[in-house]
């Protein structure tokens, strides 16, 4: 069965299947309405259901409150039709941003390297198409035997006519869904689904301010797509790349940043650790991200930011931004929320994540 999906104020009339969110249909048919986790989490999705039913889904209760759910507002990120359906969406157009439509792909991996503890690049070369995407976006993996999917950034560089592989950097989560696939099932060899490109965390290379990439554990994922993209593309603007993890185990990239730093005088690579352990061989800088942040700038006006990996660290890194006089819409945000956010609450769901 199949609905229709008419989008105001844009008038568009899209068709949706009663098992596909809405925002599935919206993205699929070129329809960029605004979204960032695509998992009933970070509330940016919220829309007004102006006519017809819909399921609400696994919307998270935290981001979409109750009497929001009776005042007619919805996750489209999980939201499936009932019936057909008028929505009121913010869809976006920003200058010098054109974005691809989501597609299915099916893939192969063809390497596994274990780059750091718990930590893995996966690298899919998908046999059935080209993905195109804008360096900061992420793909949704299935997870086989469920109805689940989770969201990976695509560390790769964009190619200009499409990529074929793509690598990923996963970390295990203990007790995850898509860390054990991943960690205990996934072989070298094997097939994999997924559907992409997601996402509004993208490079804006149509700016020539200095720019803060600002990276916590895997995080860096989105964020060395970005590098990438920027060094290739030219850009010749001053650029700081923050990669936090815990110890020295957790650490990977190293070469490539360094490397992009030795080649590039206007690249600068900060690693930096929270915890140094005893047989940690380590001169360079301690603390968390944001306080490492703080130590060196204590201005930020004027600056691009790009800030990706769990909640709080993203959270810490805005405050410390926005008393440097960052406003918020020099701040790009992507907090790498999973389940336990979702039904929990997370770190200041819906607050923040709307940067
Ligand atoms: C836009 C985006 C991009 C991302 N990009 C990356 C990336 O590039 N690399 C990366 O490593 N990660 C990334 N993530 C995070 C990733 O999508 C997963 O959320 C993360 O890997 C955990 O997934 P999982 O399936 O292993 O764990 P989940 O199944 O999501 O479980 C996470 C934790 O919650 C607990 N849990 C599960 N269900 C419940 C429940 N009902 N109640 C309480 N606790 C529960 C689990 O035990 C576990 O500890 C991204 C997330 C987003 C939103
Ligand atoms: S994109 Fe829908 S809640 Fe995050």
């Amino acid at each position: 069965m199949r609905y229709k999906i008419k989008i105001e104020p844009l008038g568009v009339e899209i068709s949706c299947g009663e098992e596909q969110t809405i925002l599935d249909a919206c993205l699929r048919n070129g329809v960029w309405v605004p979204h960032a986790c695509t998992h009933g989490t970070c509330g940016t999705c919220k829309s007004k259901v102006l006519k017809g039913e819909v399921d609400f889904g696994l919307a998270s209760n935290f981001a979409l409150m109750d009497f929001e759910r009776e005042e007619g507002y919805a996750l489209l990120c999980t939201a499936k039709p009932k019936s057909d359906i008028v929505i009121e969406a913010d869809v976006e157009v920003e200058e010098g941003i054109e974005f691809y439509p989501v597609k299915d792909f099916v893939g192969k991996v063809i390497d596994i390297d274990d780059c750091a503890r718990d930590t893995r690049k996966l690298f899919i070369e998908i046999v059935n198409d080209k993905i195109f995407y804008l360096a900061g976006q992420y793909i949704q993996l299935y997870i086989p035997g469920t109805d689940q999917n989770r969201a990976y950034s695509i560390a790769s560089r964009p190619l200009g006519e499409g990529n074929s592989i793509i690598e990923l950097q996963i970390k295990k989560v203990p007790g995850g869904l898509g860390s054990k696939y991943i960690f205990d099932e996934l072989k070298q060899g094997d097939r994999v689904k997924f559907a992409g490109p997601f996402g509004r965390f993208v490079l804006r290379k149509n700016f020539d301010n200095p720019m803060l990439f600002l990276a916590g554990g895997t995080g860096l994922a989105p964020i060395k797509a970005m590098i990438l993209d920027a060094i290739e593309s030219g850009v010749k603007q001053e650029m700081y790349l923050f990669h936090g993890v815990r110890s020295t185990r957790d650490l990977y990239d190293q070469d490539v940043f360094s490397r992009i730093e030795q080649e590039n005088s206007n690249f600068h690579y900060i690693p930096a650790l929270s915890e140094k352990l005893p047989e940690d061989e380590w001169n360079g800088e301690l603390g968390f991200v944001h306080e490492v942040l703080e130590r060196k700038f204590q201005k930020f006006s004027g600056f691009k930011a790009y800030i990706s990996g769990p909640p709080p660290m993203v959270d810490a890194c805005i405050k410390v931004l926005m008393r440097g006089r960052l406003f918020a819409e020099d701040i790009y945000v992507e907090k790498f929320f999973n389940e336990k956010d979702r039904i929990t609450g997370g770190s200041k769901v819906g607050v923040v994540s709307r940067i």
